[in-house]
């Protein structure tokens, strides 16, 4: 039991039985005659920002709406990311941030909640309280769904912590977005199909911040992809912390693998992109290399992080495959669909990571051929396994072997983005782009692409000749004659082109 003495007003919350809800305060759910805003600031990966999305359902109800604006909030959520150091340690500054923030309200006579979600939050929630007087509530991933609950507690003048592993499935309580909230955020979805990892490589803490691996039932995913198709949305992204370990229950009562809910989502109307990430090569199975040689809908763009080349350091990751093992995959992905591109992640300077071992990384590297990939010096993480090796490798050994790395990356991403110059591709059109006239869109290989046209091809998947490259940005035009086709087209600044984020 952890020692939260001088916490008097401090609540932990245990979890509810299945089936069993605390009352809402009741001036929260209807009566309100003016909207509260509330404001999310989200780090880390894809879960993150859908989780963020979802916390943003679950208090829409509540009468939430969301601001750009923290300090005009009367509620902020950080959504927190324990992958590194880094980025675990960047929710006290934002913290000491916030008390300024909401010491200001007070004075206007307002209040501001405060409230800590994600993987910090449950790594670190009694610390969190015990660091930051300030915050109000701190709830753990597995939780959301008890999110006005713990508001209300703290309404009431108490600190709520819930770090729980609650019995009872959060999906099957969180409410559904409304059409307008997924009409507003976009043609493009994440759909969280899998959730935790039993993996446990020796130097990560997702095991531990967002428990058991879980798969929701296809059912329910139909469901959700449905609604979002309904709603104008034409890509899906299925996400996971190790998502084709999925095998959710099929409406047969048999487990399904990811492979055939991809063939049964391709055939609901609307949904015209089918995207996954993130795999673990171990969990690559036949049902996946099929789905990517018969489903066009599948885009052959691949993120399928493997961490080192070496088979030492791999082995000492606990990866449970070799440097050969990922080559053969690829090869398998490549002869299903020889159109498929890849990217990775990469950690440099695991602990007895020798200068042999970085080199036999560039060699994976280099053989593989990548589309894009991101790349990490390693870091310590707390209960970890490999935060106890002594053979640690100093930082200017990393700082180098990251640059070198890094390097070959950009020059594979480079050229994989230049070979699109001269070419036409299907480019699914998202949004106008900061430039007048412009609308941006997504090539298959997740490449931001720009043309002058009007908003009326959004949500559309258009042939366009790529023209030139800006920075990471393909600029083209339309291949259809088009009333616009003679403005000369220009870029905006864009993100990078790759999947996703993996960690701040
Ligand atoms: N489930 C995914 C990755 C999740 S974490 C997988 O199995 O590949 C995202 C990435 O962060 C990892 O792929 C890894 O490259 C990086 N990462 C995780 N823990 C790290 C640590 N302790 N130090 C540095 N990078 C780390
Ligand atoms: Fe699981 Fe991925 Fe972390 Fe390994 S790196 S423990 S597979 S989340
Ligand atoms: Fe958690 Fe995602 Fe970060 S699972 S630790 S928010 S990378």
């Amino acid at each position: 039991m952890l020692d939260f003495a001088g916490f008097s007003l401090y609540l932990e919350r245990r979890s509810y039985r299945r089936g069993v809800t605390a009352p809402f305060l009741p001036c929260i759910s209807g009566s309100m005659t003016q909207p509260r805003k509330l404001h999310i600031k989200s780090f880390g990966c894809q879960m993150n920002v859908y989780d963020a999305q979802r916390m943003v359902d679950a208090l829409a109800p509540e009468g939430f709406v969301e601001t750009a604006n923290p300090d005009e909030a009367d509620l902020v959520i950080l959504n927190t990311c324990h992958i590194r150091e880094k980025a675990s340690e960047k929710v006290y500054s934002e913290l000491g941030r916030l008390r300024v923030a909401k010491d200001e309200a007070a004075l206007q006579g307002r209040r501001m909640a405060i409230a800590v979600a994600g993987c910090v939050a449950q790594a670190e929630g009694a610390e969190i309280i015990r660091r930051q007087p300030a915050v109000d509530v701190v709830v753990g991933p597995q939780s959301y769904h008890h999110l006005p609950q713990l508001l209300a507690e703290a309404a009431r003048g108490g600190r709520a912590l819930e770090t729980e592993f609650p019995v009872e499935d959060k999906f099957g309580f969180l409410p559904p977005p409304q059409p307008d909230a997924i009409r507003a955020r976009g043609i493009s979805a994440f759909v969280t199909v899998q959730e935790g990892c039993d993996k446990f490589c020796t130097f990560c803490v997702v095991p531990y911040t967002r428990g058991a691996e879980v798969s929701r039932p296809v059912d329910k995913i139909v469901e959700d992809v449905r609604r979002l198709a309904d709603n104008g949305v034409r890509e899906i992204t299925l996400i996971g912390q190790n998502v084709n370990a999925y095998h959710g229950d099929g409406p047969d009562g048999r487990p399904w693998p990811l492979g055939d809910l991809l063939r049964h989502l391709a055939t609901i109307p609307g949904i015209a992109r089918l995207r996954y990430s993130t795999s673990h090569p171990r969990d690559v199975d036949q049902s996946l290399i099929d789905a990517h040689r018969d489903l066009p809908a599948l885009m052959p763009f691949v993120h399928l992080p493997v961490q080192s080349g070496s088979d030492a350091i791999l082995a000492a990751m606990n990866r449970k495959h070799t440097a050969d093992d990922y080559r053969r995959l690829a090869d398998r992905f490549r002869s299903a669909n020889p159109a498929i591109a890849f990217s990775s992640d990469f950690i440099v300077g695991f602990p007895g990571e020798t200068a042999e071992d970085f080199a036999a990384t560039l060699a994976l590297v280099t053989q593989i051929g990548y589309a894009g990939a991101y790349s990490f010096k390693y870091s310590p993480r707390p209960g970890t396994p490999a935060a106890e090796l002594q053979e640690t490798v100093s930082a200017a050994v990393m700082d180098e072997r990251l640059v070198r790395l890094q390097e070959l990356i950009d020059s594979q991403q480079s050229a994989f983005n230049e070979a699109a110059i001269g070419t036409t591709v299907e480019v699914l059109f998202e949004r106008a782009a900061r430039n007048p006239g412009q609308i941006v869109g997504r090539t298959a290989y997740l490449q931001p692409a720009h043309v002058m046209a009007g908003p009326e091809i959004i949500g559309r998947i258009l042939p366009v000749r790529i023209d030139s490259l800006e920075r990471y940005s393909l600029i083209g035009e339309l291949a259809a004659p088009q009333p616009h086709a003679a403005f000369v087209t220009r870029p905006d600044s864009s993100p990078q082109s790759l999947p996703i984020t993996t960690g701040a």
